[in-house]
């Protein structure tokens, strides 16, 4: 049986999972815990192991085997990558959700490897953990698939700076599956021989947990809750009872390199391991797992993105031509060589790229480093620029087409591909990179202001284009000093705008915290706004099917020409709506009196926490799921705690309550054309789940 192409991206999950203290207490018996670590086996200030996460998600590994069509006959635990956001409370309930990422082929004979990714959410809306596992399947390579190629963990060349030794008892396999790794070949000798083993073996997961006790041991003892990461790759089997040992080095203040061997023989059991420790940032914006690629990112603004992409986790593709200013000259690899040694001395993983992005090659080319080096793309930021200016009769068409080709030309060429991949995974993040000059104009830059301003078009469609894959594409328009403003920008706003101030925008654009598309926004010496087309009311010239004359026209250019109560569309349908309807009501359309409103759904989210009212959240914790259905629809969650509000886009795994509604009626109710008793009564607004709670949004929040 192949491997199943169709379930790569497919969500699997929701599942969900009860656990006690009693689970937490089991698990930790199950490797190797006991009096020494009372911590973890006594109720009284329970503190739960990071790896705990791992038995609580046994349903996700086997429903990603099965949903990979992998031959079950052939599986083995490869890799496993645990990213912990919060701590593990001793209780509650789990909900995790995931996917499969990729496949990748080893060769005929030599396997494939799954690539599975989960995130889990406990009932009390924090996410606790990410997983991503790596299953190798012996029996399905040559699919004809890419292969990986995934740098190995470099260990210091000295003795490490902790041995832990520990003696699983013969037992062990029989303690640890009633976690709920309940395979015979841990527990049925006729099983075990039939695989080839003389006895049951060890869980692989089971060595991983002793390995987790001991590092917390060495590096964070007593506080399993300051763990950051944790991963390896799973060398060989162990019987039980066979005594092991996790040999430790230190490579920075919050990092260790780790393996565990067979104490006996010296065999490698654990390989890879790498652990990071600190304490957890609240409401920290991560990209752990994610890998970005931001173009021109050897200098300038790209590059301090980069860096800050990768402080957070990211791995990246640093792509720079290294050319002048003007875009003349062979280039140079230096620049974008230097921006990864900067990631790589600060402990980030990045590799450098050195194509232009000027060519559709140049464009596939930089995301195949991505695909080869980190095999997917989640974030691309289109940042590389050059400027060739001149007033416009001056403006041959070398500088012209120079310029288009480096902006417009080039966000199409890393674009394209990179969507491709990001259709196909059903997630991504995209940036356009525009200009003051395009959105406003400016003296002398006519090629430069026509590239920027197409990129705003090339978003507007692309935002479009990526919503059914939770892709979503912003713009931004930045102010900083770079070699590109040294000589415009006066010295002292030069001096203020550092490319650090814009930063801060980008990244959380970038986000999967992000939950718009298809916005502009200016950003430059931590100011930040945004900008929009914005189209007036208008009005109807037209009588019956009598064409309107010019001198009619410049009659009425105040009214033609007036943006209040003006709107900003979401799409080009909305906007012939609202012209057809003009027609509809003429009087109504051209009035200026007309509130100006939301014009879309995703806006009015959008505008939910900056009209939140704290003093009347006092005591409440609730979470409002709303879905809205229709072509602006979507779904979008509120969580009011602590006296404050989180609006995020998608599902919530634990709401208080759900609302439904068509999007048209939504906007009304939402611009005070239709109160909400009578959208509920009229059956418009659907609510499920505590419809008292609901009661208080009105109260909560103060949009129109
Ligand atoms: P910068 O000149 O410091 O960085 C741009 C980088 O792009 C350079 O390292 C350059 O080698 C690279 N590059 C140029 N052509 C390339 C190509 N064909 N392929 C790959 N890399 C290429 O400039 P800065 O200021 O950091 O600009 C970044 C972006 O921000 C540009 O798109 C620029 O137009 C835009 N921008 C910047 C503003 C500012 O105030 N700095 C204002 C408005 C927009």
């Amino acid at each position: 049986m192949a491997l199943n192409m169709d379930a790569i991206g497919k969500p699997i999950g929701p599942m969900k999972r009860d656990y006690t203290w009693k689970d937490a207490v089991l698990y930790a018996l199950g490797i190797g815990a006991g009096f020494p670590e009372l911590d973890y086996c006594y109720e009284k200030n329970l503190k739960v192991i990071p790896s705990f996460s791992i038995a609580m998600i046994f349903d996700f590994l086997s429903q990603a085997a099965i949903a990979s069509g992998v031959n079950l006959a052939g599986i083995l635990h490869g890799e496993q990558e645990l990213i912990f956001h919060n701590p593990i409370p001793p209780e509650g309930t789990l909900i995790t959700t995931g996917k499969i990422v990729d496949y990748y082929d080893k060769g005929e004979n030599k396997g494939a490897l799954i690539v599975a990714e989960s995130d889990t959410v406990h009932a009390n809306g924090q996410k606790l953990f990410t997983n991503i596992i790596t299953i190798f399947g012996r029996l399905d390579g040559g699919f004809g698939g890419k292969d990986r190629k995934k740098a190995p963990v470099e260990f210091p060349d000295r003795e490490p700076d902790f041995v832990v030794e520990a003696s699983p008892s013969p037992d062990q396999p029989l303690l640890y599956r009633l976690s709920g790794d309940i395979f015979h070949l841990h527990v049925d000798p006729e099983f075990a021989k039939m695989a080839g083993f003389d006895m049951p073996i060890m869980h692989g997961l089971c060595t991983h947990g002793f390995a987790c006790r001991a590092l917390v041991a060495s590096l964070v003892p007593g506080r399993p809750e300051r763990v950051r990461r944790f991963a390896c790759r799973f060398s060989k089997p162990l019987y039980p009872g066979v005594p092991i040992k996790t040999l430790i080095w230190k490579t920075a203040d919050d990092k260790a390199v780790w393996r565990t061997v067979n104490a006996e023989n010296g065999q490698v059991a654990i390989d890879n391991g790498e652990f990071e420790y600190g304490d957890i940032p609240k409401d920290e914006i991560r990209f752990d797992g994610r890998v970005a690629v931001v173009t021109g990112a050897g200098a300038g603004l790209g590059r301090v993105y980069a860096l800050e992409l990768a402080k957070r986790g990211a791995k990246v593709v640093v792509n720079d031509l290294g050319g002048a200013l003007d875009g003349a000259g062979g280039g140079s690899s230096s620049p974008a060589d230097r921006v990864v040694e900067e990631i790589r001395a600060a402990g980030g993983e990045a590799v450098a790229n050195y194509d232009s992005v000027a060519t559709a090659d140049g464009g596939e080319a930089i995301v195949k480093t991505a695909m080869d080096a980190f095999g997917t793309v989640d974030i691309l930021i289109n940042n590389a620029g050059i400027l060739r200016d001149k007033s416009f009769v001056k403006m041959e068409p070398n500088n012209w087409q120079a310029v288009l080709d480096v902006h417009l030309k080039g966000a199409y060429n890393v674009t394209r591909p990179a969507f491709a991949v990001m259709k196909e995974k059903g997630y991504g993040r995209i940036i356009m990179t525009t200009s003051a000059a395009g959105l406003y104009g400016n003296f002398g830059q006519t090629n430069y202001s026509a590239a920027k301003m197409g990129l705003v078009g090339l978003m507007n469609t692309l935002k479009i284009e990526g919503k059914k894959y939770d892709i979503k594409v912003n713009t931004v328009a930045p102010i900083a000093a770079s070699r590109l403003t040294e000589d415009v920008m006066p010295p002292d706003l030069f001096a203020k705008s550092k490319p650090e101030f814009v930063s801060p925008l980008v990244l959380y654009l970038c986000s999967d915290r992000c939950p718009v598309s298809g916005n502009i926004y200016n950003a430059g010496m931590g100011f930040f706004n945004r900008a929009a087309v914005v189209t007036g009311p208008g009005k109807v010239l037209a009588k019956e099917d009598q064409i309107p004359s010019p001198e009619a026209v410049m009659a009425s250019l105040k009214e033609i020409s007036t943006l209040s109560g003006g709107k900003v569309y979401r799409d080009l349908n909305a906007q012939v709506g609202d012209a057809l309807m003009a027609f509809q009501s003429p009087a109504a359309a051209a009035s200026d009196s007309d509130p100006p409103g939301f014009s879309s759904v995703a806006a009015v989210f959008e505008a939910m926490p900056d009209a939140f009212v704290p003093e009347a959240a006092a005591g409440v914790e609730v979470v409002f799921q709303y879905v809205i259905s229709g072509d602006d629809g979507g779904e979008w969650n509120c969580t009011i705690k602590g006296g404050s509000c989180t609006v995020d886009a998608g599902g919530h795994n634990c709401p208080t309550c759900t609302l439904k509604m068509a999007d048209g009626d939504f906007l009304k109710m939402m611009n005070g054309r239709l109160p909400p008793m009578q959208a509920y009564t009229s059956g418009k607004l659907k609510i499920e789940g505590d419809i008292m709670k609901s009661q208080l949004i009105e109260k909560l929040f103060k949009l129109n």
